[in-house]
């Protein structure tokens, strides 16, 4: 599995009321990967059919989700401090229950209750049907806890409420869990085993969403390429093919999908992306590390050579595009050897941007268990901010070569610095700032580049 950063992804201020005549308000945040931001969709989803709308105001909520992310040891210590803000709210108005749902409430089960005073419920990842009944064993004072994991849950028929969505782009889950067992990641811990979902209720979704106006969607697993649907009849489907189906729904809504694991992204699926043109080339192919020796420590399943190759693929078969990474600096044994050959990797591969990250020791990983965390704590920071001057040089490179060109972009929104200003973004999924011309969120248009700062390209509408 590999994703994004912990960062707190909702409320946005832009939350649609789904209940008008419900009783009750819930008020949900959401950390962590876009799988957890699908999660809550379903969360709020199955809410709004009891009884329940959301609010952006934690004053007026009944109830408080926080769905949390367990990856690094400082997201959790981040949701911490979240839920000591709740406490308070609670001990201001006692009826309020408070649940701790999604991986971090998987992984400490009922330990949690203990830790953190007031909590009400602990609900894991595959549990959210169960909500109403959990909550109603709250409402009537008792704390409730299932943090079950199952080998079927995909929630496939459940329309995931866009309650937070800018309208425009919308995630749909393609598949959940991760079999890899990288050994420093509690993801297989958190989120059970790898299971694909029923590729008609994608589809159906998918269509749905560009009947109601949506203009993309991001297909997401922990590891895409290894999605797989055998049919009662026997016919089987693949990444390659489902991105296929995806694709030919409306040749107007852009299909992009996170995130790709190195050693099963095959170049099936590259020929897919280049032969359609709705099929963002942008691909997130997450390295780790650049050194063979740390990829076996990891257990990732691939060498340098192998993951430059993957690298090289996507260069020959699709030229036009992105490539994004995730890197852990300081893992166990990282030597300075080790540590350069990471560097050399990023060059090799010009990443567009990465998410770089110290390693994170997690309790119950097999490198928890059987690896020494043994590269001291300054020399991880220093490793970070060395491969964090490296990718700004990248990033500025990589959109320098971008000015001058012409690119389509799907507006997101008016840009955050100037209400004159739009933003969007490209198939390769870089930011663009440009004059508004009357344009507005949701149309695709075409820019030149002008110039760029390290983070966005500056253009204008030709
Ligand atoms: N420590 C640091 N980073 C981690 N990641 C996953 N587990 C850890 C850990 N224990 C990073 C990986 C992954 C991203 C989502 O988080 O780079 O791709
Ligand atoms: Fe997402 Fe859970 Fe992984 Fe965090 S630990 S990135 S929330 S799957």
């Amino acid at each position: 599995m590999d994703f994004i950063p912990t960062k707190k992804i909702s409320p946005n201020g832009d939350i649609k009321i789904q209940n008008p005549n419900a009783s009750k308000k819930v008020y949900i945040e959401t950390y962590g990967c876009q799988m957890n931001v699908s999660d809550s969709e379903i969360v709020i989803s199955i809410l709004s059919e009891h009884d329940f709308t959301t609010t952006d105001n934690i004053k007026e909520a009944d109830l408080i989700f926080v769905n949390t992310c367990s990856i690094r040891e400082n997201a959790e210590t981040r949701i911490r401090g979240r839920l000591a803000v709740f406490r308070l709210e609670k001990k201001r108005k006692p009826d309020l229950i408070i649940g701790v749902i999604g991986c971090m409430a998987e992984r400490l089960k009922e330990k949690l209750l203990e830790q953190e005073k007031l909590v009400d419920l602990v609900i894991g990842p595959d549990a959210y049907r169960k909500l109403p009944e959990l909550i109603a064993e709250a409402e009537a004072g008792q704390t409730a806890v299932n943090v079950l994991l199952s080998r079927e849950e995909t929630y496939a028929d459940i329309s995931p409420v866009r309650y937070a969505s800018n309208g425009v782009s919308a995630f749909v889950s393609i598949m959940r869990g991760c079999d890899n067992m990288c050994t420093y990641c509690v993801v297989p811990f958190t989120r059970g085993r790898e299971r694909s979902r029923d590729p008609k209720s994608i589809l159906a979704e998918i269509k749905d969403l560009s009947l109601n106006g949506f203009k993309e969607v991001t297909l997401l697993g922990q590891n895409v390429d290894k999605y797989s649907w055998e049919d009662e009849d026997g016919t089987s489907l693949n990444f390659a093919g489902l991105l296929n189906k995806s694709a030919l729904i409306d040749e107007n809504l852009r299909v992009r999908f996170s995130t790709s694991y190195p050693l099963d992204m095959n170049d099936e699926v590259l020929h897919t992306m280049a032969k359609h043109k709705n099929i963002c080339k942008h691909i997130h192919l997450p390295v780790q590390s650049g050194s063979t020796k740390i990829l076996d420590l990891m257990k990732r399943g691939y060498s340098q050579e192998w993951y430059l190759g993957r690298v090289k693929a996507i260069r020959s078969i699709i030229p036009e595009c992105s490539i994004s990474s995730d890197i852990i600096v300081g893992f166990c044994d990282e030597s300075e050897e080790d540590h350069q050959e990471t560097l050399k990797v990023m060059r090799q591969s010009e990443y567009d941007f990465a998410y770089m990250f110290k390693y994170s020791e997690r309790p119950n990983t097999f490198a928890e268990r059987k690896l020494e965390n043994n590269v001291p704590e300054d020399v991880k920071t220093r490793r970070l901010n060395e491969i964090i001057a490296l990718q700004q040089e990248l990033s500025q490179e990589a959109k320098s070569k971008d000015v001058g060109n012409v690119y389509e972009v799907l507006i997101e929104s008016v840009s955050k610095k100037s209400d004159k200003e739009l933003m969007g973004r490209t198939s390769q999924n870089k930011s663009v700032v440009f004059p508004s011309g009357g344009h507005k969120k949701g149309d695709f248009v075409k820019v030149k580049i002008l110039r760029n700062t390290t983070a966005t390209l500056i253009g204008a509408l030709v």
